[in-house]
């Protein structure tokens, strides 16, 4: 298998979200997320959007794996596989629990203050993220999310007190989590998580509109932040967060290959107006075609230009493959129902398809596309662990996936010259999935004692992967 040494100072580690581990979720002055409304799921049963919390359902981020209280034990495990980095996002709601809030709350942020310090401690950088997923409540029921205006305020005031109060304890920072899963806006959980966008009883054409506005809307708050966040520390590093899946036509016909690039063109505009400043002209020509983005002037312009980011950030889990039978490229609004078996990959218990060779052709392509800096903050295998009678986990799975996955990134380093700041695989310790609220969907090198019923002792115990990982650390990839 090829591998290679990294580049000197590469951010080995791993990444979570607030709402996936942390528990606690009323405490302390928290408010409502909209994670929190959400219920436990399945591989074929989605979560479902209750309208506030409703007494006797299983709300498995209330307590998920109560983080907020074990986080010193937690840092000192991934500090002992030597993490140069730990990957979280600050939950909006400890901060300003109804996002609407005059004046933040003090002990919110004092939990980070405490949780950045443990992980300087261990030399580990924080990476942070600022929305993922858990906007506050208050905002989805009372303003719409995203679709009103009034939300660029809203992130921008959170964002800058984040900014101003750990100026000197993180450096790299990220606005919005895979902000383009909602170019599938016809899923209900996609809008909701990325925009707080609550679907039911729209058309599919009203569902696409309020996208395109409300997508606009968090572009320009990111922007905005990016800008102030320069200001109060110039050596921030902001970047943006998507969910990359490179492309592949399913058959080298000119209406599949089209397609592919037509659906390329749908999802990465997210990440084009983040680092351009402007939007594509395939997608403006799009938008103004439907009528979609009423409300953007001439000042929303000026600050997408001034406030682009610094590097990109991304999440890789698997390819997409598409076929023109499905769909008709120039009819394409639908990007989910222009998906296509891929038959030459395998799939994992939950049908997501492994292909490793996908990471290293996305590491091409945003570098073509981009010419940045580059962030693998998401990489990994949710899968089911068997815990051992005498408690030891045979992962050797995960091992296989984790190992095939970093040596196509090592070649894109190291061959095609890819500039790499570090690579955070998700879910180090098992947590949450935010897909199917499950606890048996498993990534961690640390096991959790939980489970989807929410069982358990929530004792944490090292995998075979644990060690693996270390080892793969200490030889700064050269040793898979
Ligand atoms: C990414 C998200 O989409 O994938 C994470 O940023 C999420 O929040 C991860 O947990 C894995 O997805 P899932 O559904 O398996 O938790």
């Amino acid at each position: 298998m090829y591998s290679a040494k990294m580049p000197d100072g590469f951010l080995w580690g791993g990444a979570v979200a607030a709402h996936q581990l942390e528990g606690a979720w009323d405490v302390d002055g928290k408010g409502m997320s909209v994670a929190d409304v959400m219920t436990v799921g399945s591989a074929t049963q989605p979560r479902e959007i209750t309208d506030g919390v409703i007494a006797g359902k299983n709300y498995p981020n209330h307590s998920a794996i109560d983080f907020y209280h074990h986080y010193e034990e937690d840092i000192k495990l991934m500090a002992e596989m030597g993490f140069k980095a730990f990957r979280t996002s600050i939950a909006w709601t400890r901060i300003f629990p109804n996002g609407d809030d005059e004046q933040p709350n003090e002990a919110g942020l004092k939990f980070y203050d405490d949780l950045f310090a443990t992980c300087h401690q261990y030399g580990i950088e924080p990476v942070i993220t600022l929305s993922h997923f858990e906007i506050p409540f208050n905002l989805v029921k009372k303003y719409r999310g995203f679709t009103n205006r009034k939300l660029i305020d809203f992130f921008v005031r959170f964002a800058t007190v984040c900014f101003e109060r750990y100026r000197d304890s993180v450096k790299y920072w990220m606005t919005f989590n895979e902000i383009d899963n909602q170019s599938s806006y016809n899923n209900d959980f996609l809008m909701a998580t990325n925009s707080g966008v609550i679907l039911d009883k729209l058309t599919d054409q009203e569902k696409e509109a309020a996208m395109y506005q409300a997508a606009h809307y968090e572009l320009v708050a990111s922007a905005l932040a990016v800008k102030i966040g320069h200001k109060i520390n110039p050596d921030f590093q902001i970047g943006c967060m998507i969910n990359y899946s490179p492309v592949r036509p399913l058959t080298p016909s000119s209406d599949d290959v089209l397609l592919a690039d037509k659906y390329e063109q749908r999802r990465a505009w997210f990440s084009d107006v983040h680092v351009f400043g402007e939007y594509p002209n395939e997608v403006e020509a799009y938008i103004t075609r439907n009528g979609y983005r009423p409300d953007i002037t001439d000042e929303d312009r000026v600050v997408l230009k001034e406030g682009t980011v610094d590097y990109v950030g991304f999440s890789y889990y698997q390819s997409t493959t598409v076929s023109a039978e499905k769909v008709n490229p120039d009819q394409l609004n639908d990007l989910e129902k222009a998906v296509a078996v891929n038959p030459t990959l395998e799939r994992s218990d939950w049908g997501w398809e492994i292909d490793p060779e996908g990471l290293r052709i996305s590491l091409n392509h945003l570098t073509d596309r981009y010419h940045k800096p580059l962030f693998i903050v998401e990489n990994g295998l949710g899968a089911y662990d068997k815990v051992e009678a005498d408690g030891s986990i045979h992962d050797d799975y995960r091992v296989d996936y984790m190992k095939q996955h970093i040596s196509e990134m090592e070649k894109a380093v190291e061959i095609d010259g890819v500039d790499l700041m570090g690579y955070l695989p998700w879910g180090p310790i098992d947590l949450v999935s935010a897909g199917t609220g499950q606890m048996d969907k498993r990534y961690g090198f640390i096991y959790v004692d939980k489970n989807d019923a929410g069982e358990g002792n929530l004792m944490r115990s090292r995998k075979d992967s644990f060690d693996w990982y270390k080892k793969v650390i200490q030889t700064n990839g050269l040793d898979l």
